[in-house]
């Protein structure tokens, strides 16, 4: 069974939530920015600043040169006063998975935004099977299989938790801002791919989710939140297409 059209358009969902917030000067962080910036330099608005948080200061340095105006190693769940109502737009891509509390951080993005500004992230599910199994198995059996099953570089695979990744959690924990959207995604085959026949097996098991609005058990969210309060000018369009391969979530 071939994968349905929706893991082609992975990343459409983020982008159109991403792009109604982009404008000249305006801020950006960019949460667990690492190596890959979530928005290239090229499709950035005029005069932005850009801004990648990270762990680790590897991971940053490791970003094509150039990619961030300002660099801030840092745990997002630990609060970095000097960012406090400094940033428009949060970005956050495949990073809150890997975070613990979730709530803690996104207590703290909520306070680096100005008023009006706006939180776009994507993130895994915690009650996808790949995070099950993955939280499930011993750390280095998953990173074996990460490695070894789905090609994936060793340097790339990070611990994961899923704390409170699925969407009444999510909700719960984005009460306190002004509006917001938690987007289901339903994209976990690609994990599947070293076997066809489970995949095909999967996939049933994923239109049942989808087509029955099992919002739970989603394998990713997009997250778009915004905090009360107006945006100071008009939006600018335009992100222009991503680096990252259609379907690798
Ligand atoms: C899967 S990578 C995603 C990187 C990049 N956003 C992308 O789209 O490729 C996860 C990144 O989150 C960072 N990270 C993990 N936990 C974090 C935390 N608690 N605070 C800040 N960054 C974190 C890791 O160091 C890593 O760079």
């Amino acid at each position: 069974m071939s994968l349905p059209e929706r893991y082609a358009r992975w990343r459409e969902a983020f982008d159109v939530a991403a792009r109604s917030s982009l404008r000249p000067d305006m801020a950006i962080l960019d949460v667990g920015a690492g190596r890959h910036p979530t928005i290239p330099i090229a499709a950035r608005p005029a005069r932005c600043a850009y801004v990648g948080l990270d762990l680790s200061a590897a991971e940053l340095a490791d970003a094509p040169r150039g990619s961030y105006d300002e660099g801030v190693v840092s745990d997002v769940v630990a609060f970095r006063p000097e960012l406090a109502d400094r940033f428009d737009l949060a970005l956050s891509m495949m990073v809150f998975e890997h975070v613990r509390p979730l709530p803690a951080a996104l207590d703290n993005i909520h306070a680096y935004l100005r008023p009006g500004g706006a939180l776009v992230a994507l993130t895994s599910g915690t009650f996808a099977p790949f995070a099950l199994a993955n939280r499930l198995l011993p750390a280095g059996l998953s990173r074996a299989i990460q490695k070894t099953l789905l090609g994936k570089n060793p340097a790339t695979i990070f611990p994961a938790h899923y704390d409170r990744c699925w969407d009444s959690a999510l909700r719960k924990a984005l009460a306190n801002w002004g509006e917001v959207q938690v987007i289901p995604l339903y994209l976990g085959a690609t994990y599947l791919n070293f076997a066809p026949p489970l995949r095909s097996v999967y996939l049933l098991y994923e239109e049942w989710t989808r087509r029955g609005d099992h919002r739970n058990l989603a394998s990713h969210y997009v997250l778009h939140a915004k905090k009360a309060g107006s945006v100071r000018a008009e939006t600018e369009p335009g992100i222009a297409s991503e680096s990252r391969k259609a379907g690798e979530v």
